[in-house]
């Protein structure tokens, strides 16, 4: 059986997923079929906005019907168990249902954020070796300029086209899940670290068993809330808690398809009575920029419960709150791409202590330790650590054992945090032990921001880091060396910005640019952001000792 941490604790939580009676699992059967088993297929399950302000709902009978018509579609197409199927699609109800159909076929479900241009596609696509891709007529350009140096990908499904909506239509709403093992994987999405491309995390069924409980105690959802998450299922959160948990637990979830704005996310609290919201400190700092008379104009009283997740959510937007929602504010959440669902939060019961993380969840084992493994004292800096392994930690990083293993050392997770741990056991975050840059809430690795500056004609070289921002929690700001001839311009700046947004991604270019003659470097060659980034705020550079002469 499982060796997991706290093992008894889980096998005492089984009940939190649907098994088959041959004691295997897949997680789309928890999360919408056992619905219909248990008499509650004809309750809401989503509730989708688009742009334009037109509104639809599916019941959880009719996701079960949409998403076995998208398996059965699949298995006609010779998609098999453990094939890589990927959605790139903007946040409309087929990005929902088709994962949890691709997930029906015993398929692996991959996820890429829509501002995603064609150079971040083709490392994904490439290194998962995706054999199909659901997109629109919108995005499919992108696929298309890329699609001939991607020989395992078979398929591109484009579901605003007229033969696949026909051809869907056409298939059965009838589909014999597959049973799939508890390890068996489920999904994947690629996030990045300070060196080399984006890594595939992946995912296996059993994690559900973890994401739940997490959900439950971490957003407290009841049976009859309207809950709105809205983070993207590009990124893990909208995975977890946007579509396995909160359908698991049979939660009436809210998707909006449009873009952040301040008026409109008020409008749209008021106008679906949302009662439980889970969003991100950039957010709220934009809320808060925005005034208190703005939420005034919306009656914003149906909120019971709000969370926010993925970078630090300072005292003042967390006090802010508290103030406008009249006593409610949002309890920050702390966890990774990799460790699949929340693990260090301030739940509900615990007493706050504004601009800390909390304490981590009842059966998770976090520690602040030294570089060689050993508990630092309270209030001392360190590397937030968790014991592995727990039911919802990623399985591996695809196709890449040594990265995996790079996670763990001395029998501990290290999770590239720096953070505290006080005499009460609250945990504080101070910073990320590598360059990864999170602008917006979103994960950045400066390498791959670095590469594709480095593809535009006339740029030599590039280092890029975050620069700490009072909104958006960092942006990113490139140094950029440009060859003898080229000259440094303010419009050659807009034209390396739109270079890297077509590119890489539309949230992943560089704010803010700046040229230089010379980038620091290791002698081996290495570019050293730290000393960039000291430069940048006028701190000390330290250990220059490796640096080669600048
Ligand atoms: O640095 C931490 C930050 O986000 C990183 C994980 O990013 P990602 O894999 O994209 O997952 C985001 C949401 C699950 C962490 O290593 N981070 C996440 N939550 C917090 C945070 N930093 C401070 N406070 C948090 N609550």
């Amino acid at each position: 059986m499982n060796s997991f941490t706290n093992n008894e604790f889980w096998e005492s939580k089984s009940d939190n997923v649907s098994w088959f009676t041959d004691t295997n699992l897949n997680i789309a059967q928890t999360v919408l079929d056992k619905h219909i088993l248990e008499g509650n297929g004809d309750k809401k399950a989503l509730i989708f906005e688009d742009d334009q302000g037109n509104v639809t709902e599916f019941t959880f009978s009719q996701l079960v019907s949409q998403s076995n018509k998208v398996a059965n579609f699949l298995s006609k197409n010779v998609i098999n168990k453990g094939d890589r199927v990927f959605l790139f699609l903007p946040r409309v109800p087929d990005l929902y249902i088709n994962f949890l159909g691709i997930v029906k076929t015993g398929a692996i479900a991959g996820t890429m954020f829509s501002a995603f241009g064609s150079d971040a596609l083709k490392d994904r696509l490439e290194n998962s070796g995706a054999k199909a891709i659901f997109t629109t007529k919108e995005l499919a350009d992108r696929i298309q300029t890329i699609r001939d140096e991607l020989p395992e990908l078979k398929h591109v499904f484009i579901i605003d086209d007229e033969d696949y909506i026909s051809d869907l239509e056409k298939e059965s709403d009838v589909f014999s899940m597959f049973h799939t093992r508890p390890e068996d994987y489920a999904f994947m999405l690629y996030t990045s670290g300070t060196t080399g491309k984006p890594k595939g995390i992946v995912h296996a069924h059993y994690g559900l068993i973890q994401q739940i409980e997490s959900a439950k105690i971490c957003l407290d959802l009841k049976d009859d809330d309207i809950y709105w998450c809205t983070a993207d299922p590009g990124w893990v959160t909208g995975i977890v808690y946007s579509i396995l948990t909160n359908l698991s637990l049979g939660v009436t979830t809210f998707i909006h398809s449009g873009r952040f704005d301040p008026e409109k996310w008020y409008s749209l609290i008021a106008k679906h009575k949302i009662t439980v919201w889970y969003t991100a400190p950039t957010a709220i700092r934009m809320l808060m920029a925005k005034g208190d008379a703005l939420t005034e104009k919306y009656d914003l009283s149906s909120l019971r419960y709000l969370a926010s997740v993925g970078e630090p959510l300072n005292p003042e937007p967390l006090l802010w709150s508290k103030k406008i929602f009249k006593g409610k504010y949002f309890h920050d959440t702390w966890w990774q791409t990799e460790t699949g669902s929340i693990m260090i939060a301030n739940t509900p019961e615990i007493e706050l202590k504004p601009g800390s993380m909390g304490k981590p969840l009842p059966f998770v084992t976090a520690e602040i330790i030294d570089d060689d493994g050993n508990p630092v004292a309270a209030g001392e800096e360190g590397n937030l650590a968790i014991k592995p392994p727990w039911p919802s930690m990623m399985r591996t990083v695809w196709q890449n054992t040594e990265k995996y293993d790079s996670y763990f050392k001395n029998g501990w997770y290290i999770s590239g945090d720096r953070a505290k741990k006080d005499e009460e056991g609250y945990f504080w975050f101070v910073g990320r032990a590598d360059d990864v840059i999170k602008t917006s809430g979103e994960r950045v690795g400066p390498f791959e921001v670095e590469s594709a500056l480095i593809s535009f004609e006339g740029v030599v070289e590039a280092g890029v880091i975050g620069k700490p921002d009072d909104i958006r929690g960092e942006i990113i700001k490139a140094f950029v060396v440009l060859k003898p001839d080229v000259d440094a311009t303010e419009e050659l700046k807009t034209k390396l910005q739109e270079h890297v947004k077509k590119h890489l991604a539309g949230h992943a270019y560089p704010r803010e640019i700046e040229f230089i003659d010379k980038l620091p470097k290791t002698r081996s060659g290495k570019i050293m952001r730290r000393i960039l980034k000291a430069k940048e705020l006028g701190q000390p550079i330290g250990d220059t000792s490796t640096l080669e002469e600048y």
